[in-house]
């Protein structure tokens, strides 16, 4: 894995470009999606992009990596609702190529079919994953089975008081999640993370350093061989490094 430490507007610019450059060399890539306040910075950029004309959505496909159990995709806070509203509603993609995992109805046999509906579109060409600060990824909860395929998983204690922000009190966030595993997002041909601010310090140093074992589950990621991790100076500060610098962690 090779950690680059940048300024945030950076990282958001080189991930940007990382999509950008794939959607023009293959049009009908296929997205690994996430939700939360990390990739919104990417997504306006990928916005600003397609309304220059420098790109087109028409033939991409999208895999998003979660859903909250309970929600359905008109619900405001479901991760569907998320996307149409910060990306797919800006920009000329098919909403039949979009994927979410389902939040209602049989979720545990669509989650089961998740895997193999990613990999009969040829498998992932890029993942963009946030970083929970226990360092989950997507909702991969410390103590998440390493092989782990898409499942339905309950949410952590200070995942729900961290998510609780986004709703109107901790009571309303839901328990439950539909996630990709940890194996169905090492499957992704390229990864890039993004953490920033200090409040995601000590899961970049589990990230980065900790064992590579269930109790960090972002730190699998070592074990993938075209992984970048994007953090900032404050993201960066439990490593003691400066900015506009290569960790390569392994
Ligand atoms: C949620 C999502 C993750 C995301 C994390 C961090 O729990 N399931 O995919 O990475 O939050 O969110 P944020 O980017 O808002 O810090």
């Amino acid at each position: 894995m090779k950690v680059k430490i940048l300024r945030k507007e950076d990282i958001d610019r080189a991930i940007a470009d990382e999509f950008i450059n794939l959607i023009k060399r293959k049009p009908n890539a296929v997205l690994g999606l996430a939700t939360g306040s990390s990739p919104l910075g990417v997504y306006k950029l990928l916005v600003e992009a397609y309304k220059k004309g420098e790109i087109s959505f028409k033939d991409v496909t999208t895999f998003n990596l979660d859903e909250y159990v309970g929600l359905d995709g008109d619900d405001d806070q479901s991760y569907r609702y998320f996307m149409n509203t910060n990306l797919f509603d800006q920009v000329d993609i098919d909403k039949n190529n979009t994927y979410v995992p389902r939040g209602k109805g049989n979720i545990y046999h669509s989650a089961q079919e998740y895997d193999m509906k990613i990999a009969s579109h040829g498998g992932i060409d890029l993942q963009i994953l946030g970083l929970g600060s226990d360092c989950h990824i997507a909702f991969n909860e410390p103590g998440t089975d390493l092989n782990s395929l898409t499942h339905v998983t309950d949410i952590a204690e200070s995942t729900i008081k961290d998510n609780a922000r986004f709703f109107e009190s901790e009571d309303q966030v839901p328990k439950k999640a539909v996630t990709m595993g940890l194996n169905s997002i090492m499957n992704a041909k390229k990864i890039v993370l993004l953490a920033t601010g200090t409040n995601k310090a000590q899961a970049v140093r589990d990230m980065v350093t900790g064992s590579k074992d269930p109790s960090h589950p972002a730190a699998v990621l070592r074990n993938h061989i075209n992984c970048v991790a994007y953090v900032d100076q404050d993201a960066a500060s439990l490593l003691e490094k400066e900015v506009n610098i290569t960790i390569i962690a392994d």
